[in-house]
């Protein structure tokens, strides 16, 4: 299971999924902007350089909220700086969106949102579940999009061995290189043994994998006495079940964090790491991004790791699937 071989050192990125979305996160522009823009310096002093976005971050009258911010915050640095940055979107394969040709309108307006400054695309989810015939079209034009270079490096996200397998095999044929596969990893992540598979093979083909929800919402950095209420009633639902559920984690994670003067966010961001991923936390205020940066200062021992994965497998909260999720 997670974390059997020796605890590795892999780096630090941030997400702005809460950066435009009102149902989840509860965003308001008026009161969020500005402490938006306020993190985002944060987290580049703290040197945290790999941003993930996605164009269905921010809909209807929000539409592409988050790549909106992230191009305006980023046109404000100066080019040294935007230079060491790695801003990789996801580009979401919805329906309407057919065929070779099928995302570049998509990838057009991101680029435009973002002011230019796209290192990175990823494929969002596969589409292998419901239209099948979509996948190695819509893959076959991210790979047209690296070759014809427009952008520097392809990912995709959401996908499990099967298709990781495939979609490796395709661009590699193509002479593209597949960077880095995107799945739910935390301590409360669901599809224990599908994702451990992932982590193995992308290992084996030298994917990096980025742990998205590393911190299953928020649940783990709530300290075993505290009952928060989040804004939005999706996490109020959400933290009601898991809290109780991960009382143990969550004792475990902080009796940790007061042994290495840490926040329990950082114990649960360097047991990512620990497994051989990159965590990619949601920060929306700049205490939360020196926070998170300052995981990267130390790291867990094997023993410690080996307590957290006991408890995990021990553990019956589990976040929920994403449902695009594919095998
Ligand atoms: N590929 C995909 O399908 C997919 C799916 C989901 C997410 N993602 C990506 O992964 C990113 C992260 O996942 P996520 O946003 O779902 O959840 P997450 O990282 O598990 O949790 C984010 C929340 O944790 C809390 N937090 C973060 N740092 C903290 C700190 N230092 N101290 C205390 N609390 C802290 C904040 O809660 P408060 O806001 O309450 O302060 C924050 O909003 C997303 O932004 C997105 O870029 C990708």
């Amino acid at each position: 299971m997670a974390g059997r071989g020796p605890c590795r050192l892999n780096s630090i990125g941030f997400g702005t999924w809460a950066w435009g979305n009102e149902f989840v996160w509860g965003y308001d522009s008026k009161t969020d902007d500005g402490r938006l823009a306020a993190t985002f310096r944060q987290a580049l002093s703290s040197g945290l350089n790999l941003i993930d976005t996605a164009d269905s971050y921010g809909t209807g009258r929000l539409n592409g909220r988050s790549e909106s911010l992230l191009g305006g915050f980023i046109d404000a640095l100066p080019a040294s700086r935007r230079s060491q940055l790695v801003v990789a979107t996801k580009l979401a394969p919805f329906p309407w969106r057919l065929g070779r040709r099928g995302f570049h309108r998509a990838f057009d307006a991101s680029q435009k949102r973002l002011g230019g400054h796209l290192k990175r695309v990823q494929l969002h989810w596969s589409t292998a579940r419901y239209a099948p015939w979509q996948e190695a079209a819509l893959l076959d034009g991210l790979a047209d999009l690296v070759q014809a270079q427009q952008v520097d490096e392809l990912g995709v996200s959401n996908v499990g061995p099967r298709r990781l397998r495939w979609m490796q095999a395709r661009l590699m044929e193509r002479g593209v290189k597949l960077r880095s596969v995107q799945i739910q990893w935390s301590l409360l992540s669901p599809g224990l043994a599908q994702a451990q598979e992932v982590l193995d093979l992308a290992q084996s083909l030298d994917i990096e994998v980025l742990a998205y929800s590393p911190l299953a919402f928020g649940v783990l950095s709530c300290a075993p006495a505290e009952a928060p209420r989040p804004s939005t009633w999706v996490r109020q639902r959400l933290f009601r079940r898991l809290l109780p559920e991960s009382l143990e984690i969550r004792q475990l994670l902080l009796a940790i964090a007061t042994e290495r003067g840490a926040s329990m966010v950082q114990v649960a961001l360097n047991w990512c790491r620990a497994t051989g991923t990159t965590p990619i936390p949601g920060i929306r205020t700049p205490s939360q991004a020196m926070d998170v940066a300052a995981a990267l200062t130390w790291q867990l021992s094997e023993s410690e790791c080996s307590v957290l994965n006991q408890a995990r497998e021990r553990c019956i909260a589990r976040m929920p699937s994403n449902p695009f999720q594919s095998r």
